[in-house]
């Protein structure tokens, strides 16, 4: 793919290292420098890249000619991705997006920016999706739903169609939500959760408790064996 555009990656992090990769071998974007808080700053190059601090960021590359991405994980449920996603805005970085070549995205989903959407992705039609989410690999993101903003989705995560999640939620990996369901903001839904009801706002889920139903599939249905 040409370069046609220049990026700055916020963080030095595992993440960070993805990201380079990715944006590297499968965007348009030609990654230049790191960028990290000058009390973080442990190393001055990644990759042979220089790594600035954030506080010189803006003399060194301004935001005129070069993209930012904020390259963090979900660590206090998103809010530190979130804070940096402000503050760059603040100082004029447009924030650009990653979509994976290997991921399905039909083409009327919508989504603001600071996205990142690992490989074998499904995002159905009419999906909305807000602004600086990550979505690690693999997951199913049904028809209809409409995802806020700040969120780490990690991965095989299945959202089925017309659901919503709300700002700043986690969700760990194989966590399945059934259809029409309302995540709420500020949850951290446990890997291998099973939700079936609205949850609210601010909830830990841990485990997928199952249970036989009082009824048969023969009472429920009507089946003559
Ligand atoms: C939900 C989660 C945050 C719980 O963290 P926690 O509250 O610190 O829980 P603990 O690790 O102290 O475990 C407490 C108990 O809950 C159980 N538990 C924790 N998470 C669970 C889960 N997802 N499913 C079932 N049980 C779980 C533990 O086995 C433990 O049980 P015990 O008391 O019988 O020994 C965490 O386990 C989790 O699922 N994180 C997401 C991981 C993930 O998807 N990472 C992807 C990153 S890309």
């Amino acid at each position: 793919m040409s370069k046609t555009k220049k990026l700055i990656l916020f963080g030095d992090s595992a993440f960070a290292e993805v990201a380079f990769e990715l944006f590297t071998h499968d965007s348009e974007y030609e990654v230049v420098a790191f960028t990290v808080n000058k009390e973080f700053l442990k190393k001055d190059k990644l990759f042979g890249l220089p790594i600035v601090a954030y506080e010189d960021v803006e003399k060194l590359f301004p935001p005129a000619q070069f993209e930012m991405h904020i390259a963090l994980v979900y660590n206090t449920l998103n809010r530190t991705r979130a804070k940096f996603y402000n503050d760059a805005k603040q100082k004029g970085y447009k924030l650009a997006n990653y979509v994976s070549t290997r991921a399905f995205v039909w083409q009327n989903v919508s989504m603001g920016d600071n996205v990142f959407i690992f490989e074998d992705n499904t995002i159905q039609p009419f999906v909305k999706m807000g602004s600086d989410i990550v979505l690690w690999s693999g997951n199913h993101i049904g028809h209809h739903s409409v995802l806020g903003n700040h969120l780490f989705i990690s991965s095989h995560v299945v959202i089925s169609g017309f659901c919503t999640v709300g700002d700043y939620t986690f969700m760990g990996v194989n966590s399945t939500v059934g259809n029409n369901i309302n995540i709420g903001k500020d949850c951290l839904i446990g890997s291998g959760c099973l939700i079936v009801k609205d949850t609210g706002d601010g909830k830990l889920y841990k485990g997928t408790p199952n249970k036989a139903d009082e009824l048969s599939i023969y009472e429920k249905f009507g089946i003559k064996e």
